[in-house]
């Protein structure tokens, strides 16, 4: 099957080149609040984010933190709405992101990402539907938040429980999405026994993430192919259009192609454009590319 792949280099808190319900599934991943690598981008994306950053500096303030943390969420949230316009009544949400601990103001603490998004996204008019906590090979406990956990970290009570767990939060835009009974698309895009008991449970051991070469390629913190494909046959049939509106390296471009879906992705980081065109450079002759730049 022909399959076309839109990649549009802008930011995806407006999504005009998307009529209402023209998408039926979103997969993604934003960056993340309060981990620091995305810092600078929430920055640029929002000056009031960096002012609160300046201003955190000066008053030391709990509430000041809670605001920067806010105003992440509310960027992301702005996303959130758009995917909901644009998503098919029936349409699914996909949306993989990590909790972030962090020492901010001297105190460390927990961010938990998953909840406000959930928040958000049941304010934007979707279903919150049962999650998939992705397991992620471990990394070694904390202590006090720093390093690894050293001999006195055997000792109660100040050690921490290590996040070694990401969520894949799922959403659904109003009613089930209706087939004919006999739908030929819908029946050709079946999956197996084996493939539903593996992958409609809550816990994910996906392993498979790709060896990252370059510097570009770990800068987008790119989640595993494996995740990206599942999703897709899980929640959309063949010949459907798939949103991600933070594509990075292009992941779910990618495994929309593979999976004879089209696919729209949004990135704002123009840099990104050679490594994404490079991911679905081996797509051949059936998946046709076509890139826009919003920006003049
Ligand atoms: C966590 S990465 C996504 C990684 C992706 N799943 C992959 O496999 O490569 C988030 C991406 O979203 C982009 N981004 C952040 N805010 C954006 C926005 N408002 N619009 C479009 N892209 C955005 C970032 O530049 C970054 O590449």
């Amino acid at each position: 099957m022909q399959t076309e792949h839109n990649i549009i280099i802008g930011n995806s808190q407006q999504m005009p080149e998307l009529a209402d319900a023209s998408v039926h599934l979103m997969v993604t991943s934003p960056p993340y609040p309060m981990i620091q690598m995305w810092d600078d981008q929430f920055c640029k994306m929002d000056s009031r984010i960096a002012e609160l950053w300046k201003e955190l500096e000066a008053d030391c303030r709990e509430e000041t933190v809670t605001r920067i943390y806010d105003a992440m969420h509310e960027n992301l949230a702005r996303v959130w709405r758009e995917a909901h316009r644009v998503l098919v009544d029936g349409g699914i949400a996909c949306i993989n992101v990590g909790d972030a601990t962090r020492t901010v103001n001297g105190k460390f603490r927990l961010f938990p990402n998953h909840a406000r998004i959930i928040e958000h996204c049941e304010r934007a008019g979707f279903t919150t539907l049962p999650y998939i906590l992705w397991k992620k090979p471990t990394t070694k406990p904390k202590y006090k938040g720093k390093g690894a956990f050293l001999g006195s970290g055997f000792l109660p009570p100040n050690a921490y429980v290590t996040l070694d767990c990401e969520f894949i939060l799922i959403f659904r835009k109003g009613n089930l999405r209706r087939f004919a009974r006999n739908d030929t698309v819908r029946h050709g895009s079946k999956f197996t026994k084996k493939q539903r008991d593996a992958w409609f449970t809550q816990i994910w051991t996906v392993t498979g993430t790709r060896q990252t070469t370059s510097q570009l390629e770990r800068r987008t913190a790119a989640f595993p192919e494996e995740i990206a494909a599942r999703l897709i046959s899980m929640f959309s049939v063949r010949g459907d259009t798939v949103l991600d509106p933070f594509l990075g390296s292009g992941t779910t471009a990618k495994a929309a192609a593979q999976n004879e879906r089209n696919s729209v992705g949004y990135e704002i980081d123009e840099s990104l454009l050679p490594l994404i065109k490079s991911n679905l450079d081996d797509l051949g002759k059936n998946a046709d590319l076509i890139v826009s730049n919003r920006e003049p």
